[in-house]
């Protein structure tokens, strides 16, 4: 019997349908990539879409703000939320179904197990957002465990969090494909972001700062410069200038191993730069491997 090429759109929104439509999916022999966002869908996500597109037979969105990667004093409350205009912008990337689960169903009462990854958690984001990546990593689980993938595409901006969930996948033998796709910037150079809808138009202009700072640490390294702290304080140099301005802060700025984040004092082989930093009251992550 041959397959239908392309299934009827649907949106599913209970855990055990989703798991059930996701076993029939596998049992028909089609390849399923799956696309885990919290929405406020930008052209980012919408090229992890159109990539998943282009290497599976069916595309699973998955749109969830997860309330457990979110500390007490973050942005839960007031994360951007449209899932009609969510949806229709996913649709338009050809795909077939949206998992959109409410809290209540990823986390029914008495919900008490979370998944731990140890060492790459722990410095940067996992520094200033203590217990984030347990979060991340336990929705992650429950979302392939209920979307059943052969590939999950993530964005490359989340440098960490790609690093954390490629270890979680090996470590647990989840057998799954993780692929990371490149930073997509706006044409001045900010990276997307959901949370760009937060930054006034003053603001806005503030927040080139972040990738200013990772153009100067490139043209360092270009240079010839090695030497970490010296391209560190290149990256810095124009956050600080916009931060003279006010309302700019650095969370950190560091340079790490490319593989296993450790730290780095001099590059001999890819590093990361990774930087978070305040706009106002927004944080903002970018980074960039600098290879020698
Ligand atoms: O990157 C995100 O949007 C989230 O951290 C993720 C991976 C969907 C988990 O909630």
């Amino acid at each position: 019997m041959t397959l239908p090429s392309r299934l009827p759109f649907e949106i599913i929104r209970d855990p055990a349908a989703m798991r059930a439509r996701a076993e029939d999916l596998r049992r028909d022999g089609r390849r399923v990539a799956v696309v885990p966002t919290m929405g406020a869908l930008h052209d980012g996500h919408l090229t992890l879409l159109r990539r998943a597109r282009a290497m599976a037979d069916v595309v699973i969105l998955t749109i969830f703000v997860n309330p457990t990667q979110f500390g007490p004093n973050e942005d839960l409350s007031r994360y951007p939320r449209d899932e009609a205009g969510d949806l229709a912008k996913a649709r338009a990337c050809g795909i077939d179904l949206a998992f959109c689960p409410t809290a209540e169903a990823m986390y029914p009462a008495g919900s008490q197990t979370f998944v731990e990854v140890r060492e790459l958690a722990q410095p940067l984001c996992g520094a200033s957002r203590p217990g984030h990546f347990a979060g991340v990593a336990t929705v992650v689980t429950k979302l392939f465990h209920v979307t059943r993938p052969h590939v999950a595409l993530f964005g490359e901006k989340d440098y960490q969090q790609l690093a954390v969930i490629r270890r979680m996948t090996r470590d647990l033998d989840f057998g799954i494909e993780i692929v990371g796709v490149p930073i997509v910037r706006e044409p001045d150079g900010l990276a997307m972001s959901s949370r760009n809808v937060y930054l006034s138009p003053a603001q806005r202009a503030q927040a080139l700062a972040l990738v200013n700072g990772l153009g100067a640490a490139e043209a360092a390294l270009r240079a010839g410069e090695r030497d970490a702290a010296a391209l560190l304080a290149a990256a810095r140099a124009p956050i600080e200038a916009a931060a003279a301005d006010g309302g700019v802060r650095i969370d950190y700025l560091e340079l790490r191993d490319a593989d296993d984040l450790s730290p780095v004092a001099v590059v001999t082989r890819p590093a990361v730069l990774a930087m978070a930093v305040f706009v106002g009251t927004t944080r903002l992550i970018d980074n960039r491997v600098l290879k020698p």
